[in-house]
């Protein structure tokens, strides 16, 4: 028998002081998998379902950051989940599926990140996910039966094939728990893609829902092509996806001159472009900032300006008192003049 204190008398889970401790390994399928995690000291967490963790992974001698939504629920505070897809060729997932077993400890900063259906108000919800991307939809849907089983959800989760469906036994238990939560896997190599007119047949209510959709940026593309041919009011449309896109946005054109920057920390001042990211400014000169997922949304590059401004595109990875504090991301942020950072 395991004693653990009741969560109001456990202090929150704090991620400067306290690691996470891998207490399961679940396989999900055949290239998929749940690890969860516990404080290593006794601490319950807070955060909301769809926010995102940042693992610290000791590979080769070396830490790689890693940043994955949470797939767990609120509503459960002893111990947090990522599932998790090994994708070819990637470092971090591969090491967790071949090296990460349960009592292995592991740092971590968050749960961070504004990709959550909490703070909006349209009183019912659609989930459409691609892949892997259904992780922040089950956090919500779990989170949801714990919290208001009569909440009025539909889930649509799009796989290449049906063995790629993630949770399939779990949603079919949670449909019969709540009544108002319908639950649709479309499979691709079977019924095709996802489409207005199946879009309507699934969610017939749907240009009443608040939409959030995760997946590759391919995917959330097309849903939003789709809801903006349906006439859907964009502003309850809410998206996320950790994989850059493939044709980001270019930084705007500058015909001003070179900046100086100073990395105070280092004691190297360089000059740089107006184009470039601080973050690509500090490699150039050598000076490493931490990094995870390059986009402006895991916080990870979290880095203090000491002086001048910068011009920062993020997605939600820096909070606005963070910012009135002097942080920028570096990944996302280009100078606008001289400046000086804490690196
Ligand atoms: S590396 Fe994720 S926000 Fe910059």
């Amino acid at each position: 028998m395991i004693a653990i204190l009741p969560a109001a008398r456990l202090p929150l889970w704090n991620d400067k002081d306290n690691r996470l401790r891998c207490i399961a390994v679940r396989v999900e399928t055949d290239d998929v998998r749940t690890f969860v995690f516990a404080p290593e000291t006794p601490a319950c967490f807070h955060y909301l379902p769809g926010q995102f963790l940042t693992l610290e992974l000791p590979i080769a001698g070396r830490t790689v950051l890693r940043t994955y939504t949470l797939s767990s629920s609120p509503s459960r505070p002893y111990s947090v989940s990522v599932t998790v897809k090994a994708q070819p060729g990637s470092i971090g997932t591969r090491w967790m599926f071949d090296c990460l077993r349960p009592g292995d400890l592991l740092s971590a900063s968050g749960p961070r990140g504004d990709f959550t259906y909490a703070p909006h108000h349209r009183r019912r919800a659609l989930f459409v996910s691609a892949g892997s991307g259904v992780t922040p939809s089950i956090s919500a849907i779990r989170f949801l039966s714990d919290c208001a089983p009569g909440a009025q959800v539909d889930v649509i989760t799009c796989t290449r094939t049906r063995g790629d469906r993630l949770f399939v036994d779990e949603l079919a238990v949670l449909s019969r728990q709540m009544p108002d939560l319908r639950v649709a896997f479309l499979v691709e190599a079977e019924q095709g893609r996802l489409d207005l007119a199946r879009l309507s047949a699934l969610s017939p209510d749907f240009l009443t829902r608040e939409i959030f959709c995760c997946g590759p940026g391919g995917f959330m593309r097309h849903v939003q092509d789709m809801l903006a041919t349906a006439g859907f009011d964009m502003a309850h449309y809410h998206q996320e996806s950790f994989q850059p896109d493939a044709d980001p946005v270019p930084p705007p054109a500058s015909d001003a001159g070179p900046v100086s920057v100073v990395f105070t920390a280092s004691g190297v001042t360089v000059s740089a472009s107006r184009d470039q990211t601080v973050l690509e400014i500090a490699r150039a000169a050598g000076i490493d900032i931490e990094t995870s997922c390059a986009a402006g949304l895991c916080g990870t590059c979290l880095t203090l300006k000491t002086a001048g401004n910068v011009e920062m595109r993020h997605k939600g990875g820096i909070s606005q008192d963070e910012i009135d504090e002097g942080y920028i991301l570096a990944c996302c942020a280009r100078p606008l003049g001289d400046l000086g950072i804490e690196a």
